[in-house]
């Protein structure tokens, strides 16, 4: 063939690269969760997880067992649903990575509001600690740090709650809610 001549795919064959596209996964959202430390909490973010098709990452230690019983009452059912994923440290957390996919930081010591940020479907939010969010070098390794604007003098809303309205916005803008509603 002439070196200027570019083989055609017959009508209907997927050219390589959309043949390999339609092998991969779709790219997905997560949500990380460090060190939780309620249980209750862990349980309904599970639970939103489950529902909106998320899997969640728990980073361990956590102040309880996965077994524990507030955790499966706050979860319910939905536990069985869920795509739940431990991890012994934050450093397993990384290793168990592929190379792509963000770590987008909610923090109330954010300066970006999560609102005017733009979501890609495989950005992973992380989650911090009920009682003390998250060490520097999970600021250091996020590509972003989110904040959810609030009133001065407030301290923080609840992580359960915070995840909710965060990944509800990412969804919506990467037109990722089940059913592929926007
Ligand atoms: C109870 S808050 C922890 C407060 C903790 N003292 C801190 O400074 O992060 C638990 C987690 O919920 C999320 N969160 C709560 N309110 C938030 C807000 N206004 N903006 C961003 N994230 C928030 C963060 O991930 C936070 O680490």
């Amino acid at each position: 063939m002439h070196p200027a001549a570019v083989a055609k795919p017959e009508l209907g064959a997927a050219t390589p690269r959309l043949a390999r596209l339609a092998a991969e996964p779709p790219p997905i959202m997560r949500l990380a969760l460090f060190q939780p430390d309620i249980p209750q909490n862990a349980g309904a973010l599970i639970r939103l997880g489950a529902c909106l098709g998320v899997p969640v990452d728990i980073i361990e230690p956590c102040g309880f067992v996965l077994s524990d019983r507030r955790l499966r009452r706050a979860g319910m059912d939905y536990l069985e649903s869920a795509e739940l994923i431990r991890h012994a440290s934050w450093a397993a957390f990384l290793a168990s990575r592929g190379p792509e996919g963000r770590l987008v930081l909610l923090t109330t010591a954010g300066t970006l509001p999560y609102h005017r940020f733009t979501f890609a479907p495989d950005d992973t939010i992380v989650l911090g600690r009920e009682s003390a969010g998250v060490p520097p070098e999970i600021h250091a390794a996020s590509a972003a740090r989110l904040i959810i604007p609030m009133r001065p003098g407030l301290r923080s809303l609840n992580v359960a709650l915070a995840a909710a309205m965060v990944l509800g916005e990412a969804l919506r803008q990467t037109a990722r809610f089940p059913g592929g509603e926007e």
